[in-house]
């Protein structure tokens, strides 16, 4: 970065309204009966607005669910949840003084000049990096691996920042159009932990590839590879330098002095049903129509012209933080959410979640929808799994990719979005070994079905 650069994220990160979250604690509540998990329901659909839910509500008993606290509104709850027989513990006691010792270390980092040389080789991978630097970094990696990896431009995001992203082939492909791979983070701005672990298994792949490693010579040779660091630039760059908690992108809304649209309720299959707001301050604003987010419709376009030029996808995987889940399809069916290929979605999860667990012994679950988690619409992977559709109107057609999941990384709320930097490595480690069991399986299915 230059001085320029550094200056802007001096002055951008020191103006950061770390007060806003003064004194707000995240609480667990862990309903016991179904009448704890109809009444929470209850405070979430009526009360949400002053009580931040960081986790929905699951029609499931003994689901944790995370609330912010203002301490105007601590006293409150506390009477209510007694009301209830429903007991609680603080996950995070301060948010607002985490935020800022966050914030503050990061500052200190750059005053101190750790993070001045961005240039590839002095890329630190386990701390977390600004929008300009994450670019950089797409710009850097194509250079440094300009045999494998090409960047390119996806698009303008609403306030006009370029949303970069890679493409990688191996230099044994002979395929003109080898089936491929999506991969995004940071659809959620807040979720910091999601562009990092994306950067970082990314280059331990690339590395493994110069190394001659054979699984991931056959995975980059047979597959093309397109990885979008951060997808919602803009919603990214805001919780850096405004406010740590946004989720949404930043684009205004007509009829709503709110500003934002969740990106992951704007995806045209099945948009507008279940688990989607339509009022503008919502976190989980679906938009005013499907692919209203310039982000969305960016990526969506990209994808379907490869589709037309007659590339098909085969893996399509959405980074999130945080509650370590992969979600299969569908999202939006409340009850019955299984697809036709639910068995090999759940056989490929199944090993995704045991190399998980053997990197560092963390636990992550899998399952469908609203069966592991709770029913939404118009989010990625139902999209990336739902039938292609040449017409391609905006409600029309998904993208037809077979292993299609939304990952859900570290951590199970101990710190939530607010992920300290000694986590990052643990995360990209255990995603790369989740990358290389899912590229085993497909190209074990592939040279299966060639034959
Ligand atoms: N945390 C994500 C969101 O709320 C998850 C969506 C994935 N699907 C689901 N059924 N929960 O946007
Ligand atoms: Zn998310």
């Amino acid at each position: 970065m230059n001085l320029v650069g550094i200056i802007f994220v001096l002055i951008a990160v020191g103006r950061f309204s770390e007060a806003k979250y003064e004194g707000h604690q995240v609480w667990r509540i862990i309903p016991a009966t179904y009448q704890h998990v109809e009444w929470l329901g209850e405070l979430e659909r009526t009360r949400g607005e002053e009580f931040d839910f960081w986790t929905p509500v699951l029609k499931r008993v003994n689901h944790p669910v995370d609330i912010m606290v203002r301490p105007d509104l601590q006293s409150l709850l506390r009477t209510l949840l007694q009301h209830r027989g429903l007991g609680f513990h603080v996950m995070i006691d301060d948010v607002g003084k985490l935020v800022s010792s966050q914030m503050s270390e990061l500052s200190e980092r750059r005053e101190n000049g750790r993070l001045s040389g961005t240039a590839l080789s002095g890329f630190d991978y386990n701390v977390y990096h600004t929008y300009e630097e994450i670019m950089q970094w797409v710009d850097d990696i194509a250079t440094e691996y300009s045999h494998i990896v090409e960047s390119f431009l996806l698009g303008y995001s609403s306030e006009g920042r370029p949303i970069k992203g890679i493409k990688i082939r191996g230099t044994g492909s002979h395929d003109a159009n080898p089936r491929a791979v999506w991969f995004e983070g940071g659809i959620h701005a807040r979720e910091w932990v999601s562009p990092a672990t994306v950067m970082g298994f990314t280059q331990k792949l690339l590395d493994e590839y110069d190394n001659g490693d054979n699984l991931v010579v056959e995975m980059f040779d047979n597959l093309d590879w397109y990885i979008i660091p951060s997808l919602n630039v803009d919603g990214y760059s805001y919780t850096w330098s405004s406010d740590r908690m946004w989720r949404k992108t930043r684009s205004l809304n007509a009829e709503s002095p709110c500003i934002g649209t969740d990106p992951n309720r704007n995806w045209p299959y099945e948009w507008g049903g279940v688990g989607a707001s339509t009022w503008e301050c919502s976190d989980t604003y679906r938009g005013a129509r499907p692919v209203s987010e310039i982000e969305v419709s960016n990526a969506i376009d990209f994808m379907r012209k490869k589709k037309a030029d007659g590339q098909d996808f085969i893996v399509f995987i959405d980074f999130h933080s945080y509650s370590q889940v992969i979600i299969a399809p569908w999202s939006y069916l409340d009850s019955d959410p299984r697809t036709e290929d639910y068995n090999d979605q759940m056989a490929l999860a199944l090993e995704m979640q045991s190399a998980i667990k053997d990197t560092h012994d963390v636990v992550y679950n899998y399952g469908a929808g609203a069966e592991i988690l709770y029913a939404c619409s118009g989010v990625t992977s139902d999209w990336g799994y739902g039938t292609y559709s040449q017409h391609g109107g905006n409600t029309d057609g998904g993208l037809g990719a077979k292993y299609s999941y939304t990952v859900e990384l570290r951590d199970e709320g101990q710190h939530g979005f607010l992920l300290p930097e000694d986590q990052i490595q643990p995360s990209y480690e255990e995603m790369h070994a989740a990358v290389r069991a899912l590229g085993a399986h497909v190209l074990n299915e592939m040279s299966a079905t060639v034959q």
